[in-house]
C-alpha cells in the first residue's frame, strides 16, 4: 500500500458505514477505545453532521481500497465552560498504519481546529499505545497526566494517559473562549 491515490477530505454521510467498520475493528481487537461492543453504522452520524466551529471529521480514502481511516475533533465535555476545548482522536485500518497517514489526517485536522480558534485539544490514550503517543507528540501534544486503572477490558485494568495541545501562539485569527 502506498500514499499515491490517498486523499484526505471532510467526511460525508456516505462514509459512515466504512468509518464504523474501522472503529469496530478497534472495539473488538484493541484497547484504543473502551467500547466493548460494536457500534451501528451510524455511530458517527452526529459528528459528521455537526456544523459547530471546532468540530471536524476527516477521512483518508484510497481510490482503489476505499476508506482507510479518519480523525475527528469533538466536544470534550458537554458544559459551556469547555466550549474552547475539543477532544481529538484518530483511527486507521490495520493495513493503513505506520506509513504516515495518521500524520496526514492530524495535520489537516489541527489546521482546521486552529483556524476555528479552539484554545486547547485533549487526547485520551489508553495504555499502552506507543504509535498514538508518538503521533500526538509529533503534533505538539504533551503528556499531562495518567488516570490509573480507569478502564477494564480484555480481563485487565487499563490506564489512560491524557495528552494536551495548546493553541499555537502564532495563531492570531478567531479565538474561542
Ligand atoms: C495511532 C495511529 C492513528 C497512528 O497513525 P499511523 O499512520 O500509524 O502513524 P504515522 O505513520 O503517521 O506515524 C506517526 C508517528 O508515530 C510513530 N509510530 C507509528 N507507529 C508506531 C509504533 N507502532 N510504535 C511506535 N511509534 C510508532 C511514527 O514513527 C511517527 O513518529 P515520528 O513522527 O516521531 O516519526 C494508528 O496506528 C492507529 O490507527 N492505531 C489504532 C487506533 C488507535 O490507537 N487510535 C488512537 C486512539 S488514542
Amino acid at each position: 500500500m502506498t500514499d499515491a491515490g490517498t486523499v484526505v477530505r471532510p467526511a460525508e454521510p456516505s462514509d459512515l458505514a466504512a468509518m464504523a467498520a474501522v472503529y469496530n475493528d478497534a472495539v473488538l481487537h484493541s484497547l484504543a477505545t473502551f467500547d466493548v461492543e460494536t457500534r451501528p453504522d451510524d455511530h458517527y452520524a452526529a459528528h459528521v453532521a455537526s456544523a459547530r466551529p471546532g468540530d471536524h471529521v476527516l477521512v483518508a480514502e484510497d481510490v482503489a481500497l476505499g476508506l482507510l481511516g479518519y480523525a475527528f475533533s469533538t466536544t470534550y465535555r458537554p458544559r459551556p465552560a469547555y466550549d474552547g476545548t475539543r477532544e481529538v482522536s484518530v483511527y486507521l485500518a490495520e493495513a493503513a498504519r505506520g506509513r504516515g497517514l495518521g500524520r496526514r489526517l492530524y495535520a489537516e485536522l489541527l489546521a482546521r481546529v486552529d483556524a476555528d480558534g479552539v484554545h486547547t485539544c485533549i487526547a485520551v490514550i489508553a495504555q499502552p499505545n506507543p504509535a498514538s503517543e508518538a503521533l500526538h507528540a509529533a503534533f505538539g501534544f504533551e503528556h499531562v497526566g495518567t488516570l490509573r486503572e480507569v478502564g477494564h477490558k480484555f480481563g485487565g485494568r487499563v490506564d489512560t494517559a491524557l495528552w494536551q495541545r495548546m493553541r499555537p501562539s502564532w495563531e492570531t485569527s478567531a479565538q474561542m473562549s
